[in-house]
C-alpha cells in the first residue's frame, strides 16, 4: 500500500535527520531533495557556470548525471564519477544553491526526476524540502511542514548570535537564503491540508515521534 509522507521546512528545522529517522521507523525509501539542488549546484559550479544564466542552469539540469541514496541507511550523491557527499554542504555550495532553486526550468527537471523516483519506489518513501506538501506530491498520503522559532534554527546550525562576528554573518547567510528561497516556494505557511508540527521546543527524539503520530493519525 502506498504511503509517501512529504515533509517540507526551512532551513535548520531539523528536516533531515528528522525525515531520515521516521523514514528508518516505518521502513520507507528516503529522498532528500536539498541533495539534488545542491547537487546540480555544485555541477554548475565545476563546468564555470555563470549561475544567473538560467538558460545555461535548465540545460545542466537536464543533463545532470546525478545519482542520489534513496535509503536512509546510507547517504550519498554522486555526479558522474565523482562522489560529491561531502563537497555539496560546503558554505560555497549553500551560497550559490538558491540561484539554481530559483531556476524555474531546472526546478521542473529536477521535480520530474522526484516523482519518477518515487515511483520507483512503489510510492513508499519519505520525501523531504522545501516544495514536496505543495507540488512535487500534493497526493502524499502524508503532509507535514516542520518549523522552529529562528533562534531554535540557528540554535541547530550551530550558530551562537551574540557571539563572533562570523556566526552573525552565518546567521544572516541562513536568513538571505531563505528568503531567496521564499519567492519561488512558499514553506513558511503550511498549505491547506497540511500539519504543521513546530519542534521549538522539542528535542530530537520528541520531534520523531510527534511526526509518527502525524503519520498514524
Ligand atoms: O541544508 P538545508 O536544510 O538548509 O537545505 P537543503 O534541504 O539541503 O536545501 C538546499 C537548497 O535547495 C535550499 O536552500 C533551496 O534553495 C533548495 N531546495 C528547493 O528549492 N526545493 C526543495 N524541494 C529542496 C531544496
Amino acid at each position: 500500500k502506498s504511503l509517501v509522507v512529504a515533509i517540507d521546512g526551512p532551513s535548520g528545522s531539523g528536516k533531515s535527520s528528522v525525515s531520515k529517522e521516521v523514514a528508518r521507523r516505518l521502513k520507507l525509501a528516503y529522498l532528500d531533495t536539498g541533495a539534488m539542488y545542491r547537487a546540480l549546484t555544485w555541477f554548475c559550479l565545476q563546468n564555470g557556470m555563470d549561475l544567473e544564466d538560467r538558460a545555461a542552469v535548465e540545460a545542466a539540469s537536464k543533463a545532470l548525471p546525478l545519482e542520489v541514496s534513496t535509503s536512509p541507511q546510507e547517504e550519498y550523491v554522486r555526479v558522474g564519477g565523482d562522489d560529491v557527499t561531502l563537497a555539496i554542504r560546503e558554505p560555497a555550495i549553500s551560497a550559490a544553491v538558491s540561484a539554481v532553486a530559483t531556476t524555474l526550468g531546472a526546478r521542473t527537471e529536477l521535480i520530474r526526476r522526484q516523482r519518477e523516483l518515487i515511483e520507483k519506489h512503489h510510492r513508499r518513501m519519505v520525501v523531504e524540502g522545501r516544495d514536496i506538501t505543495t507540488v512535487v506530491a500534493p497526493g502524499a498520503e502524508v503532509r507535514m511542514l516542520l518549523t522552529a522559532s529562528e533562534e531554535a534554527r540557528l540554535r541547530r546550525r550551530g550558530i551562537q548570535l551574540g557571539g563572533s562576528q562570523n556566526a552573525e554573518q552565518l546567521a544572516a547567510q541562513v536568513t538571505r537564503r531563505d528568503a531567496k528561497d521564499s519567492t519561488v516556494v512558499n514553506f513558511t505557511t503550511a498549505a491547506d491540508g497540511v500539519v504543521t508540527l513546530d519542534s521549538s521546543d522539542l528535542d530530537f527524539d520528541e520531534t520523531v515521534q510527534a511526526a509518527l503520530d502525524i503519520v498514524d493519525t
